[in-house]
């Protein structure tokens, strides 16, 4: 079943910009004449002076990455203002609120919005490298938001509407944001997030940020509580702003966003985005990918504060040209078929998603699928996490009809946009793989010492050189950078997965060879909820897993050692702690309260041992000899037994 194969459908690759013969050429002039090969690459989106130089990056010493540094541009202007000239009226955005109510931008109309916002940034005294924080939910206004961050010259960070105010905190302390922008509250089913409750008490909670003015959107017309001089509301001030605004002309290397993710030791890290490499990464990858087409209405699913939301939602397809749909709703709220439904209304052409959500929409059976029609389909993406083949063969056959090539796309927040992904029409699929690496990207598994395994094999994920869209450092913290991407073999980027390679050179993802944890597609450092729970006196110490989880993809599963007993209620008080320090979304699956936890003689935790306890698989435990003591096992299985 793995190794089936799926080759584009005639109708598809008949109209198809990437033949498989396109595909080597692209590759050959990759791989002869790289410098040569990126810079006609950078054409694809608007510089004010292009640049002359593709490449020039290091990932030994300091580690410098640096694309087309000579060349000048302002990201906005890629994305709006040159196609004012050749598509001024076609719809750029397509807004569609969780309870129906829609939205249509053209570009010129997106234009306007975008300048009226960069005006009121810039009465604020926003510039330059400023960081703005964006704070909003899915409606249009967060991408005019970001768009107006770059025309500005600032550097965006978007925070998600699911952390927790001391998440919030954090993050805004840690990029220096001088201006936040939010909105009264988000409508989540039929919950509602109170978005600047949260924000008024993270700016509360430490005087470590710089945040001097917080723009209010009203987006439910909730009561909230304005903070004179400091809070306005955004509406009359956009009504008063300019209709055109300037925009800043930026170096290549001048950052465009921070963006927050999650690894496995401490803090999550503000990933540094740079405009010209991360703005030619992103149309690069959306055109070859998605075999962007003018008339495709794009669905990415992702929210705009993950990675997938900047590069698929904003940059990409705008850069592009494109017209994106933003989906504020729960793909089944208030019924099963919602997503299916917007796919057919708007006439979705490519739906890219995550297997969590593809796992969701199967368990609600084919005959909901049937109810709508999805005839607009030709193309159809999975990203965030392994898409089993299962899951992938639902896709391809219930939801495309058998029409659609699936791409599954491997990448990370790191990585800027997609790295491992078929090219639809010139890559023949295989359910459950990502493929082959873009042209230019140059992949290899390594062992664990860091040896470069040739042909069929497994190993760790790495890079050998650098591509464009790159990040380029960690926010205020390059030596972090350094260590966590660039010491596990010198010379190689490490990314932090495990893949195995076939006979036909296929990448299969298997998943995280770090402590992150993958659930439902959101990233989650195993040290950050261990912090939390820390932060509750109560538990002496904790260490938090992931086990295999039917619909999420991986669970949260949590050994917490309690200080004295175990009083009724203490797991409540575990969850308490991760939800207030991380976020909801980080609730763990189970929390077991044990008397101990396994640890090597130095004192390191054996999470290898949690993880198969977690996942009751008590047969193969393996070597006990390194353990500091081994009883500890038995009485961790007892009290995991004793508590389900
Ligand atoms: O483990 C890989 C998994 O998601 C991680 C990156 O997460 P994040 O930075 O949040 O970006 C998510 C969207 C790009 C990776 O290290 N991952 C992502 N895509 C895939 C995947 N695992 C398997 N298959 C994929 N297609």
């Amino acid at each position: 079943m793995q190794d089936e194969i799926f080759h584009a459908p005639p109708a598809f690759a008949a109209q198809a910009a990437v033949d498989a013969d396109r595909r080597r050429l692209m590759e050959q002039a990759a791989s002869a004449r790289p410098e040569q090969f990126w810079l006609e690459q950078a054409g694809r989106i608007a510089w004010a002076s292009p640049p002359t130089i593709a490449s020039a990056s290091d990932f030994t010493g300091d580690v410098a990455i640096r694309w087309f540094a000579d060349g000048t541009l302002n990201a906005s202007i890629s994305c709006l203002d040159r196609h004012l000239a050749t598509r001024p009226d076609q719809v750029a955005l397509i807004w569609e609120g969780q309870d129906g109510q829609s939205e249509r931008l053209t570009y010129a109309a997106l234009h306007e919005r975008v300048c009226r916002m960069a005006n009121v940034l810039r009465t604020l005294g926003v510039g330059r490298g400023d960081r703005v924080a964006v704070h909003l939910p899915l409606v249009a206004d967060s991408v005019v938001a970001m768009l107006a961050c770059a025309r500005v010259g600032a550097v965006h960070v978007v925070l998600f509407g699911g952390f927790s105010a001391e998440a919030l905190a954090d993050r805004l302390a840690d990029s220096g944001a001088i201006v936040a922008i939010t909105a009264d509250e988000a409508r989540r089913g039929a919950k509602r997030v109170p978005l600047k409750a949260m924000m008024d008490e993270a700016l509360a909670r430490t005087d470590a940020h710089a945040v001097r003015a917080l723009l209010v959107l009203r987006v439910t017309g909730a009561e909230i509580v304005m903070q004179p001089g400091r809070d306005y509301a955004l509406a009359p001030l956009l009504a008063q702003a300019a209709a055109d605004c300037p925009a800043e002309t930026m170096s290549a290397e001048d950052p465009l966003f921070v963006l927050y993710t999650s690894g496995s030791t401490g803090k999550p890290k503000g990933m540094v985005h740079a405009t010209g490499g991360y703005m030619v990464w992103a149309a690069f990858t959306h055109d070859l990918v998605f075999d962007h087409r003018p008339d495709d209405v794009f669905w990415c699913t992702a929210d705009v504060a993950w990675i997938t939301g900047h590069s698929y939602v904003v940059y990409g397809p705008l850069a592009n040209g494109g017209t994106i749909l933003l989906f504020e709703g729960l793909p089944s709220h208030p019924a099963p078929g919602r997503w299916w439904q917007v796919i057919a209304r708007h006439r979705v052409t490519t739906f890219y998603t995550a297997p969590t959500a593809i796992r969701a929409l199967m368990r609600e059976g084919d005959d909901v699928v049937a109810r709508h029609d999805l005839s607009s389909l030709r193309l159809l993406g999975s990203v965030g996490e392994p898409i089993s083949p299962d899951a992938w063969l639902w896709f391809h056959d219930v939801v495309g009809q058998g029409r659609c090539p699936v791409v599954d796309t491997w990448w990370q927040t790191e990585t800027g946009g997609i790295m491992i992904a078929p090219l639809p029409a010139s890559v023949p699929q295989k359910p459950g793989s990502a493929t082959l690496p873009l042209p230019g990207v140059h992949s290899v598994l390594l062992t664990d010492k860091g040896a470069v395994i040739a042909g069929e094999g497994e190993g760790c994920l790495c890079m050998a050189q650098s591509w464009p869209g790159q990040a380029r450092t960690i926010w205020g913290d390059h030596a972090r950078f350094r260590q966590t991407y660039f010491s596990f073999a010198p010379g190689y980027y490490f990314s932090g997965d495990g893949a195995r390679r076939d006979s036909d050179g296929y990448y299969w993802i298997t998943g995280r060879v770090d402590d992150v944890i993958n659930v439902s597609g959101h990233r989650i450092g195993s040290a950050e909820i261990e912090d939390a729970v820390a932060t509750d006196h109560r538990f002496a110490e904790c260490a938090a897993v992931g086990i295999a989880h039917d619909l999420k993809g991986q669970g949260l599963v949590v050994f917490a050692v309690p200080r004295d007993g175990t009083a009724d209620g203490l797991a409540g008080h575990a969850t308490q702690a991760i939800v207030r320090v991380v976020g909801r979304y980080a609730a763990p699956e189970t929390i077991y309260l044990v008397p101990d936890l396994p640890k090597t003689r130095s004192g390191k935790i054996v999470r290898r041992l949690l993880r198969k306890i977690a996942g009751h698989e008590l047969d193969g435990l393996g070597d006990l000899s390194t353990l500091a003591d081994p009883s500890v096992v038995d009485r961790l299985v007892d009290a995991v037994a004793r508590q389900g």
